[in-house]
């Protein structure tokens, strides 16, 4: 009904008749769902732990932007017809891993595993739009992002343990 909050959570529907307007979508992530792959680092935007890709309907332009955002800084409220992804709705361990999750692990580039989630679905989020921007031929996989976009995908996610060279390796990995 209309008094509702409806979204999607990696393809799941939720509808809520009430929330505490305070509520960001992190905190309902951890609290209320079984997608915790998204992380409280600073809850405050700087570190990307929590990062998620918000798909939102624009109907001025008749298209779906896909953006990618802090949880921690994104009220509950403010998702109302979103569909969210987080790195569980990439990848999972059920229906396959995808391979921004598997060059992660092949490359070394996960060590406490703390931000690799957010990273993932910063890159995930840069991939989706680039191919968006330019369909790639055969329409299969990612391939038209640039060594420079790919490399700036993770621009807002930190990692204090394992350096950023073999992270950054899996974004270039993907470059055309
Ligand atoms: Fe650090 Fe959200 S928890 S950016």
């Amino acid at each position: 009904n209309q008094t509702s909050l409806v979204f999607v959570i990696n393809g799941e529907k939720f509808e809520l008749s009430s929330v505490e307007p305070s509520t960001t979508l992190l905190e309902f992530l951890r609290t209320q769902t079984r997608f915790k792959s998204v992380k409280l680092g600073c809850g405050e935007g700087g570190c990307g732990a929590c990062v998620v890709l918000i798909s939102k309907y624009d109907p001025l332009h008749d298209r779906v932007d896909d953006f990618t955002a802090s949880s921690c800084l994104t009220l509950l409220c403010s998702i109302h017809g979103c569909s969210i992804t987080t790195s569980e709705g990439i990848g999972n361990s059920k229906q396959g891993f995808h391979p921004i999750h598997q060059r992660f692990a092949g490359f070394h580039a996960s060590q406490c595993g703390f931000c690799t989630p957010g990273m993932c679905v910063s890159l995930f989020g840069a991939l989706v739009n680039a191919d968006k921007n330019n369909p790639p031929d055969p329409p299969a996989g990612f391939s038209k992002i640039n060594v420079s976009d790919a490399e700036k995908s993770i621009a807002g996610n930190l990692c204090r343990c394992t350096g950023y060279r073999p992270i950054a390796d899996v974004c270039k990995s993907f470059a055309a």
